[in-house]
């Protein structure tokens, strides 16, 4: 009798997992329907932005591109985000790896896609996209249009076979159609719609409303003692962190939005934001940022190892992220090898290693290594700072949250 009970239990499990394994592999999506607002949300909503970031955000032409996209868009471009259609087993979405609590990074140092492989470096947070002339780790895109197509053919994250077949499978569905003629005004669902959406969700990904950012509207009124020598030290010639992890975005391409002639003629960009930046620097006495502001290459080396497992973009060579929200993004680096701030902080203060292009800032005058050589309280000063990056209302603000999830 047990036996009897145990191998029919078994055998609902199997047809059970077989069932799963067919339906995944006709490619029939499960109709699992997202849940929107009735009328979409604001993403153009700038009122959690410092006014100070607002400013140099207005007087960009970044605003140009911001103010033509549309809450329909986006609001389609949500659903796209976190619909594991999207991957050619139904099983990944962006969102699987790109997780809102973790400011859209994710929390392994290396992130599962659609067969259960494993990606080759850490997901990076998406934020402020938008602003960046540097993206992926080895700074080989340079707009998120560009980008965001790319996830979907991978053969470790989502496998779709070809974007035919995606655009094919949507149009099968219930709720695509609809949200496609909301967006664009036809039921027709394109591959450049598809590319569309996704590129304003993405951008429309603005944090700007942490605790620093406050701090810059107000004088840092709010920062406590540790907060605010950590700053210093963040911006000391000493530490030289606010050299490549520049304000206000804290990457050093921050506001350096693409401009296609000066991407094919090479890696030579300059801040139109330079002044912008730098009346912001007076606003802090202290603030010791040379000549080297603005004008920059994109990718550098920290010297995390001797020899490189990934050659990055060449020889060891990575992006410099934008550290807002650093708290919520651990672990850190390309290949996540650092679990906490902590651990990064210790690297820059002693552990950085000799490598052939070693970033100058780390060297010496004749070419060895300089540790920076932080104390006890400067170091606990540094990560007190670096978690006034983090943007609560970014990371909890349902309008970049799963709309499968109600
Ligand atoms: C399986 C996990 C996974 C999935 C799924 C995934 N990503 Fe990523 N994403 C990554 C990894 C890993 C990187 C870094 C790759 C590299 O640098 O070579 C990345 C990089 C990015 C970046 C660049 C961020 C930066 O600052 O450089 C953006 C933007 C992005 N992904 C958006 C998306 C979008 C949009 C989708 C869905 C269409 C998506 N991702 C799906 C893992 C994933
Ligand atoms: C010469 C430019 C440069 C300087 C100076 C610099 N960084 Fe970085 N930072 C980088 C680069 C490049 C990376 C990515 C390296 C990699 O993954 O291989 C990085 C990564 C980080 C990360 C991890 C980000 C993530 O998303 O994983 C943190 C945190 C960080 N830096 C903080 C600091 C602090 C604090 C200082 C000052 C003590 C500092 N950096 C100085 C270039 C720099």
């Amino acid at each position: 009798m047990k036996k009897y009970i145990v191998s029919s239990v078994f055998a609902i499990l199997l047809v059970a997992v077989l069932q799963g394994c067919f339906r995944t592999n006709i490619g029939i999506p499960e109709e699992l329907k997202p849940t929107l607002p009735s009328v979409p949300f604001d993403y153009k909503d700038q009122s959690f932005w410092s006014s100070n970031f607002r400013t140099i955000f207005d007087n960009s032409f970044m605003k140009e591109r911001f103010d033509y996209m549309n809450n329909d868009v986006i609001t389609l471009g949500r659903v796209l985000f976190y619909d594991t259609k999207l991957s050619v087993n139904n099983t990944v979405s962006c969102g699987t790896c790109h997780k809102q609590r973790a400011a859209f990074s994710d929390v392994t140092a290396l992130s599962r896609g659609f067969e259960d492989k494993m990606t080759q470096r850490n997901t990076p947070p998406v934020i402020n996209a938008m602003m960046m002339n540097d993206l992926f780790w080895d700074s080989r895109s340079h707009s998120v249009q560009d980008l965001v197509l790319k996830p979907v053919q991978h053969e470790v994250e989502m496998g779709m076979e070809s974007m035919d077949i995606l655009t094919q499978k949507l149009s099968r569905t219930e709720y695509y159609p609809e949200l496609f003629r909301k967006a664009f005004g036809s039921v027709y669902i394109s591959e450049v719609n598809i590319q569309e959406a996704l590129t304003q969700f993405v951008q429309s990904m603005i944090s700007a409303g942490s605790k620093y950012d406050k701090g810059l509207d107000n004088d840092f009124v709010d920062f406590n003692p540790m907060e605010k020598m950590g700053y210093e030290v963040f911006r000391s010639t000493k530490a030289k962190c606010a050299t490549c992890h520049s304000e206000p975005n804290f990457t050093v391409s921050s506001f350096i939005q693409t401009n296609p002639t000066l991407d094919i003629s090479g890696n030579f960009f300059l801040s139109p934001f330079m002044g912008g930046d730098v009346v912001l620097m007076e606003a802090m006495p202290g603030g010791g940022f040379g000549g080297s502001y603005g004008v920059t290459s994109n990718t550098t080396n920290i010297g995390l190892d001797v020899i490189y497992a990934d050659q990055g973009r060449m020889n060891g060579q990575f992006k410099i992220p934008s550290i807002r929200n650093i708290e919520l993004t651990a672990p850190y680096m390309h290949d996540g090898r650092f679990n906490t701030l902590d651990e990064v902080v210790e690297h820059y203060s002693k552990n950085i290693r000799p490598h052939a292009p070693l970033d100058a800032k780390f060297m010496d005058n004749v070419g060895g290594v300089k540790p920076i050589g932080l104390s006890e309280i400067e170091k606990q000063a540094l990560v007190a700072f670096l978690k006034t990056l983090t943007d609560n209302s970014f990371v909890t603000d349902k309008k970049f949250s799963n709309p499968f999830k109600p």
